[in-house]
């Protein structure tokens, strides 16, 4: 059944830029009531007014950490007092890490963990009660390419964007008796703050972050998949030929990565075979 978004109460974490942001304008644009939520207050507030003034739109912003049990409780109570209730929940807020596995450390791999996994496993946890509640609820799980096909030096990061996948498609038979929705959305590269945000930076690959797709294009993508309730969405021509190529020829996709990886490295390599 397809979803009316005007009206919809929608909460956007990671919404003070990137994807998040250009979602949070465009669900106002279709009359939806948005909360947006990061940690920086600045940021948030600024869209918070530029939205209100351009689309008359109900924008509420939260300052939250959502690796913060404390955090994701207050925004939750705050979206239930202001708006009411709850009615599409978008775990939207990610960073990620770039570099060899092996000169990264726990805490990185902890810390990526905790954004991307744990942080919006515990959210849906605790909005299930309020989503139940909600009209035509839905959870919006924005992983990765990286989150269906591992990428060399992105290790962390694709283990925590797999670990959303695996909760993502447990959790859509485990909400259908709630009439909750669980859409999952699969981005390749996007012209985002990302790079900016990395945890560890050290990878030998050029990623051109540049030439990747707009973050428009992705948040129109996780509108029409609320709209039409659409389960699982690729985005971006990158993101499906490389999922596609994946899936008929693994063993391939290895072998070109591989290469790649030998080149990048191929003067340590020669300097330690002596
Ligand atoms: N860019 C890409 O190529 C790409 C590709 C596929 C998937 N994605 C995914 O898309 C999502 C959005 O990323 P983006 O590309 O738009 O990057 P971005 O511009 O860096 O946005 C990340 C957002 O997450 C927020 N955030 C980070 N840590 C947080 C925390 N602890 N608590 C609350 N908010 C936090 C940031 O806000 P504050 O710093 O203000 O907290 C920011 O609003 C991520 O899940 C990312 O993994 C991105």
């Amino acid at each position: 059944m397809r979803r009316v978004v005007r009206g919809s109460r929608i909460l956007i974490t990671g919404a003070s830029s990137g994807i998040g942001r250009a979602l949070a304008g465009l669900v106002a644009e279709a009359g939806a009531r948005v909360a947006i939520v990061a940690r920086s207050t600045d940021k948030l507030d600024d869209l918070a007014r530029e939205l209100t003034v351009r689309t008359k739109a109900e924008v509420l912003s939260i300052t939250a950490d959502v690796t913060s049990e404390a955090d994701r409780r207050r925004m939750l109570d705050t979206v239930v007092d202001q708006f009411g209730g709850l009615d599409v929940l978008v775990n939207n807020a990610g960073v990620a890490s770039f570099g060899h596995f092996g000169s990264s450390s726990e805490d990185i791999m902890r810390r990526v963990m905790e954004v991307n996994f744990f942080a919006p496993a515990e959210l849906i946890r605790s909005a299930i009660p309020i989503l139940t509640e909600g009209h035509h609820p839905a959870i919006v799980n924005v992983s990765s390419m990286c989150g269906r096909r591992g990428v060399p030096a992105w290790s962390e990061y694709s283990a925590s964007k797999y670990a959303l996948v695996g909760l993502t498609e447990a959790l859509r038979g485990e909400m259908a008796r709630f009439d909750i929705d669980v859409l999952l959305l699969v981005p390749g590269l996007t012209k985002t703050d990302l790079r900016a945000n990395l945890l560890h930076n050290t990878g030998r690959m050029k990623i051109e972050f540049e030439k990747g797709m707009e973050p428009e294009a992705v948040a129109r993508a996780i509108l029409k998949s609320l709209e039409k309730n659409r389960t699982e969405a690729v985005v971006g021509w990158e993101a499906k030929w490389i999922l596609r190529l994946n899936r008929w020829m693994p063993r391939l996709v290895d072998r070109l990565m591989n290469r790649r990886v030998k080149q990048l490295y191929a003067a340590e390599s020669a300097k330690e075979a002596g």
